[in-house]
């Protein structure tokens, strides 16, 4: 048996499971009323809670401790099973999303791209689709905020990945499709196979996105394959990729390779940095205080000029609200793992393809780490640095975010553009509801923007 610590003996009591479970619905209708509140409320039934989806029993892990073992223990605790299953037949074999087994040679020929002296060459890029985005709107114009932001997000990757050399026609095509496949692959992931292939008219336009979206992927990398002088960008750099451990140290990744990589970049890295955008502009609309504050500091960046990667150190108030925005609401808010071996956690013995769940969201709201944890506080960053147990909005271990230095210099350069231009207003209306699918979003979000 696989072990993840000194092994303790197994006399723990039975893992509790969460109250309130239904005959053959089980927790699900907690989860689709209230998933905030019910995973909120976890913690108070142990460190891991046993949880059921319909029939299906997940064990959710309320413990940093425990958090960080698991993730750590990447062989045992897999990318395995039917979600991961049915998110490679919607989004590829890319990094995010394959197993243990394929996943070390993945991420050692792509991890150079991330590198964090590469990211200062892809923050223009950063600065440049802010700026068209927010130059378009108009002076007392109300924003559907997640729109805005999908748009720059993506015209952002788009952007650092081909360093905008794309024909207009091209990149708009990428654009829409990239769109719709946003859009429909949290229902494609979650809904039986046999339904997604009904020829319903959201499918076949999933169906059609998925293809020429491939397609335009494909033609690009051969295109920049027969003309070697291309710019220095992500693609060239997957391109180029070799594999340290191979003596011959040729470029090694096929187009099929890349273009599956590019792929879960977009998918991985687009909605997930709109979202924290979107939750940052909604917290500052509602702290004014904080607003005015960011703003002073975006002032005191060089006017005229976009901010650069080497304006972040003087960023802090924009950095420490990114911070408690993800610490309040992290993007990727709950994830899953498989059991591919027997193995113990917390003194208790799992066996193979027991399903387990971690959750961002759950640690970053225990009110033991976080005091008054509802509260929007960037100030609590002023002393504290974001520490590795509880603070896990890009996960832990050999997953981590891969993209986590790209999405945070994104985030903080783009809101250091948008408190410097555009004073952000709360509209009348209903509370805004979080969206808890495979993404945390604020999806409706309006919002007023008065030029400054
Ligand atoms: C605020 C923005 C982002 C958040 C909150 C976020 C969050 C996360 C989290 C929590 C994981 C770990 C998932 C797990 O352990 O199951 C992850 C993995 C990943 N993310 Fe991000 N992400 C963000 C932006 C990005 C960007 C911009 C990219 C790429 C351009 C990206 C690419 C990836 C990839 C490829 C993985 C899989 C890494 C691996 O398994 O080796 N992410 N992300």
């Amino acid at each position: 048996m696989a072990t993840t610590s000194t092994f303790p003996p197994m006399n723990a009591p039975a893992i509790p499971t969460a109250p309130g479970a239904l005959p053959v619905l089980g927790h699900a209708l907690q989860l689709l009323r209230d998933p905030l509140g019910f995973v909120r409320g976890l913690p108070q039934h142990g460190e891991l809670v046993r949880v059921r989806l319909g029939t299906h029993p997940v064990v959710v892990v309320c413990d940093p401790e425990l958090t960080r073992r698991l993730l750590l223990d990447d062989r045992s605790f897999d990318k395995v099973g039917p979600i991961y299953q049915r998110s490679q037949d919607v989004v590829g074999d890319g990094l995010a999303g394959c197993p243990h087994s394929r996943h070390r040679r993945q991420r050692r020929l792509c991890q150079p791209s991330f590198h964090p002296h590469r990211i200062p060459e892809y923050a223009p890029h950063f600065t440049a689709a802010a700026d068209q985005r927010i130059g378009a709107w108009q002076d007392g114009q109300l924003i559907d905020v997640s729109r805005e932001l999908m748009t720059m997000t993506m015209r952002s990757s788009v952007s650092a990945m081909f360093a905008a050399e794309l024909p207009t026609q091209v990149e708009q095509l990428l654009l829409t499709d990239l769109t719709t496949l946003l859009g429909g692959s949290f229902r494609q992931i979650v809904s039986p196979a046999l339904l997604n292939q009904l020829p319903t008219r959201a499918n076949q336009r999933y169906q059609l996105a998925t293809e020429r979206f491939g397609r335009t992927l494909r033609e690009i990398i051969g295109h920049r394959r027969t003309d070697r002088t291309g710019p220095a960008d992500l693609l060239s750099s997957l391109l180029g990729a070799v594999d340290p451990e191979d003596p011959d140290g040729q470029p090694v990744l096929t187009d099929h390779e890349i273009s599956d990589q590019l792929r879960t970049f977009f998918v991985a890295g687009t909605e997930t940095t709109a979202a924290t955008l979107g939750w940052a502009l909604h917290l500052l609309s509602r702290h004014p205080r904080v607003q005015s504050a960011l703003q002073a500091e975006a002032d005191a960046v060089p006017a005229g000029s976009p901010p650069t990667a080497a304006d972040l150190p003087a960023l802090r108030t924009t950095a420490n609200v990114i911070t408690e925005t993800l610490r309040l609401y992290p993007p990727a808010w709950m994830l899953t793992r498989e059991t591919t071996q027997p193995v113990e956690l917390g003194g208790h013995a799992f066996p193979t393809a027991t399903q387990v769940a971690w959750s961002p969201y759950l640690l970053h709201h225990r009110p033991d780490f976080y005091p008054e944890p509802e509260r929007f506080d960037p100030d609590r960053w002023s002393e504290r640095k974001p520490d590795r147990t509880t603070f896990l909005p890009f996960g832990s271990g050999p997953r981590k975010c891969i993209g986590d230095q790209f999405a945070l210099t994104q985030a903080t350069l783009a809101l250091a553009m948008l408190a410097a231009r555009w004073q952000f207003t709360p509209v009348a209306g209903p509370p805004v509801k979080p969206v808890a699918k495979s993404t945390l979003t604020p999806r409706g979000l309006r919002l007023r923007v008065t030029r400054r």
